[in-house]
């Protein structure tokens, strides 16, 4: 089929916009790595590094270079020339770290709202480019961390990374949708995740100590975010407009199959233009839609909630947990080199993320998430049947890690990529961008809450904790077998008929299922 062609533009534009998804992946995992380092430069900062010993505290917290432990009166004695501080001041560095560490969601969770309003209103292209401007202001604060007070410069630049993954999180999976064609929608929609995971990986990689990661070099490691931001900007000046937007946002006909045929490569752009012709009726009925109405329309109703379950699947999976912890889990499950095993599930979750982008054509959305889900269930509770055991058998600890490996890897085969791309495949031209705001809304929002919790939980249950998961993972698993329908191919009339069987209408008449749905539709 002509229009189905992998063309080199289709190719240079989808590249060019998954540079940002690159970016959102290098900032999720940068802060891991240097993080005594980083502490220790808050620490020379704020003038608390050493012998600061005045408190009358019961117990005081050893903050040599490796992680804190706490040593008690009479108890062991630390070394000849200790560097101690009071609790007083490690609260103060605990609480700017977790600043640190979690002011980037915060930022996520607000613009995420915005990233499909941005692209509304200059385009896909100019919001991008638009979005860069906080790329770039984010990396050039924490890029010169070690020139002022590193503990503001990091916790604004994060703040302000933040905001630009929020806003990419949106704006990304919406470009991409509009301008692949049908059938490779799902393969295109996946690369977002290949470009975070690869960014994740690399931030990894530079975040060992004889790279960047070290005392010297920290600082640079935050700044080179913005390499990205400068290619995808001069990169983007080449890349064309959505057709989508041109055709149905800007009444552009002509530039619309301007872009399709560069991007088609070819001249005959019939059946593009015939889908966003049916689209663009659809959209001038429908108007945009509010967030109040996807939860009041009936027809929007179902896709909305099965849409905020797969991204809640996401995140409340745990996946998270590991990227955040996985040096502690690693070493509580008694690995030697834990941030090599790290490596190793940057690099395992690389590799199934590109089996995800082989397979999601063939084998479908809702099947490949279903297996992701399924495996992950049974992978953590391997991972706390490994924990609970590792006192009575040494060998437990390979269990657990090989489980952590391919709890990962089935995370990358669906639950990762699908949700990011497949809520742009239930909602029409109309109310897509309110729907893809909401969800990534949703996703940064439970991201936060794991990120925030995951230590509480993990403390709390102990080498339980994956049995909590597996519990929540099972109940996903079973809504998304019930209620989530396959998208691969289909027309959104065809998905919104899915839709509409699975939550029991099915029986209805064609016509008046079609009137109904757009007397419900209303402008805001
Ligand atoms: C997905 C999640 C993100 C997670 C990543 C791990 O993109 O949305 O939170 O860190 O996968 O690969």
């Amino acid at each position: 089929m002509a229009g189905d062609k992998i063309t080199g533009t289709l190719v240079f534009t989808v590249f060019t916009a998954v540079l940002s998804s690159f970016q959102f992946g290098y900032d999720i995992g940068v802060i891991n790595a240097p993080q005594q380092i980083i502490i220790s430069h808050y620490r020379n900062v704020l003038g608390i590094s050493l012998d600061d010993r005045k408190a009358t505290n019961n117990y005081v917290i050893n903050t040599t270079d490796t992680l804190p432990t706490i040593s008690y009166p009479g108890g062991p004695t630390p070394g000849p020339r200790p560097e101690e501080e009071t609790m007083t001041s490690t609260g103060l560095i605990t609480m700017l770290w977790s600043l640190s560490v979690s002011t980037f969601a915060v930022g996520g969770m607000i613009a995420s709202f915005f990233g499909g309003w941005l692209g509304d209103k200059l385009g896909r292209i100019k919001a991008l480019l638009a979005a860069n401007s906080l790329s770039l202001a984010g990396a050039l604060l924490m890029g010169c961390a070690k020139l002022g007070p590193s503990h503001i410069l990091v916790i604004a630049g994060r703040s302000i990374s933040g905001l630009y993954c929020g806003l990419i999180s949106g704006l990304v999976p919406m470009y991409i949708g509009e301008i692949a064609p049908t059938s490779l929608r799902g393969a295109l929609g996946t690369l977002h995740q290949l470009a975070i995971v690869t960014g994740i990986l690399i931030s990894q990689i530079v975040g060992l100590d004889f790279i960047l990661g070290n005392h010297d070099l920290w600082h640079i490691m935050f700044g080179l975010s913005a390499v990205p931001a400068l290619l995808q900007s001069l990169f983007l000046i080449f890349c064309p407009e959505s057709p989508r937007y041109l055709y149905i946002k800007l009444e552009e006909e002509v530039k619309a199959k301007q872009s399709l045929k560069r991007l088609r490569g070819s001249d005959d752009v019939t059946k593009d233009m015939n889908e966003m012709k049916k689209e663009k009726e659809e959209a001038s009925s429908e108007k945009k839609v509010s967030v109040t109405k996807l939860f009041t329309n009936s027809s929007y109703r179902t896709p909305m909630i099965v849409a905020l379950m797969l991204h809640m699947a996401q995140q409340f999976s745990g996946i998270n947990g590991i990227f955040y912890y996985s040096t502690s889990i690693f070493q509580t499950a008694g690995i030697s080199q834990p941030v090599y095993a790290t490596i190793g599930v940057g690099a395992i979750n690389l590799v199934f993320t590109a089996v995800s982008v082989l397979l999601v054509e063939k084998a479908g959305r809702r099947s490949l998430f279903l297996i992701g889900m399924s495996g992950m269930f049974f992978c953590a509770i391997f991972m706390s049947v490994g924990l609970v055991l590792l006192d009575k058998y040494a060998w437990m600890s390979y269990v657990s890690m090989t489980a952590i490996f391919l709890f990962v890897s089935f995370f990358e085969i669906g639950p990762g990529p699908i949700p990011w791309f497949m809520v742009a495949e239930f909602f029409s031209q109309g109310p897509r961008p309110t729907a893809l705001a909401l969800a990534a809304f949703c996703n940064w929002f439970c991201n936060f809450i794991i990120a925030l919790c995951f230590q509480y939980i993990a403390d709390f249950c102990g080498p339980y904790v994956f049995f909590l998961f597996a519990g929540v993972v099972l109940v996903f698993t079973l809504f998304t077998f019930f209620k989530v329908p396959e998208t691969k191919g289909k027309s959104f009339e065809e998905i919104a008929a899915d839709f509409r069987k699975k939550s029991g209408s099915a029986q209805q008449p064609k016509a008046p299922v079609e009137m109904e749905f757009l007397r419900d539709t209303e402008t805001v």
